[in-house]
């Protein structure tokens, strides 16, 4: 199987899994990414079940809103039962990093509303300890400099996002040669940091479910 093929396989387990926990009438939480985008477009034959989404960023709002699917503003929304995303590392404790596409800010807040955290992905993406990809930080552009010289002290070579503005106006650092060993410690650590809006570590908040598309069929992990 392709890794698009993977990713389709996981997406439609995640619309089924979604159709199974939320109640007609719901509001999901959906996320960023290719993995994502596959899951907005199983989601769509299912939209007159559910109330609308919530989007984690303006190309997923795009998207939904491109199936007819309608997007709410979260600051009006009380409850989403499950939000489904993708991720760029996950280990064995559904602890991920996330932010490769660079909406790590809006995915985060999300996921805090949410209930349950469906995190889908192919195989590629399961590993032993999370750092070979590098971590995303989003930072107000006035302390970029300052919070790249304070990331370099935890261990990491930050690296400017090139010609990259996130939705919510900031830049983002790109934190090389982390191995992550303590990624609840870390989250804390690095958000601790004058001028950081969020990184991309999914500790403090996990997921609960991993769909990882692997040859065998889609695992279920959590
Ligand atoms: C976007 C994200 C994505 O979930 C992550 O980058 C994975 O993307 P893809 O599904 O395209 O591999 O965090 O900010």
């Amino acid at each position: 199987m392709t890794q698009d093929e993977l990713k389709q396989a996981v997406a439609q387990a995640a619309a089924d899994y979604v159709a199974e926990k939320a109640p007609a009438g719901a509001i999901i939480g959906v996320g960023t990414g290719s993995t994502a985008n596959f899951f907005i477009d199983a989601l769509a034959p299912l939209k007159d079940r559910y109330r609308g989404a919530v989007a984690s960023s303006e190309a997923t709002r795009k998207r939904l809103e491109g199936h007819g699917i309608p997007v709410l503003d979260l600051n009006e929304v009380e409850h989403i039962p499950v939000y489904v995303d993708g991720a760029d590392e996950v280990d064995a404790g559904l602890n991920m990093i996330k932010g490769g596409g660079g909406a790590l800010t809006r995915e985060k807040i999300v996921a805090a509303v949410a209930d349950i955290f469906v995190c889908i992905a192919d195989g590629s993406k399961l590993v032993d300890t999370m750092g070979k990809f590098p971590l995303p930080v989003e930072v107000i552009p006035m302390a970029r400099a300052h919070v790249a010289r304070q990331l370099a002290k935890l261990g990491g070579k930050p690296v400017l996002r090139e010609d990259f503005v996130t939705d919510n106006g900031n830049l983002i650092l790109d934190v090389h040669g982390l191995a992550i060993t303590d990624p609840k410690g870390l989250e804390a650590q690095i958000n601790q940091i004058v001028g950081v809006v969020t990184n991309g570590l999914f500790a403090v908040r996990p997921a609960n479910l991993l769909l990882l598309g692997t040859a065998d069929g889609v695992r279920r992990i959590g």
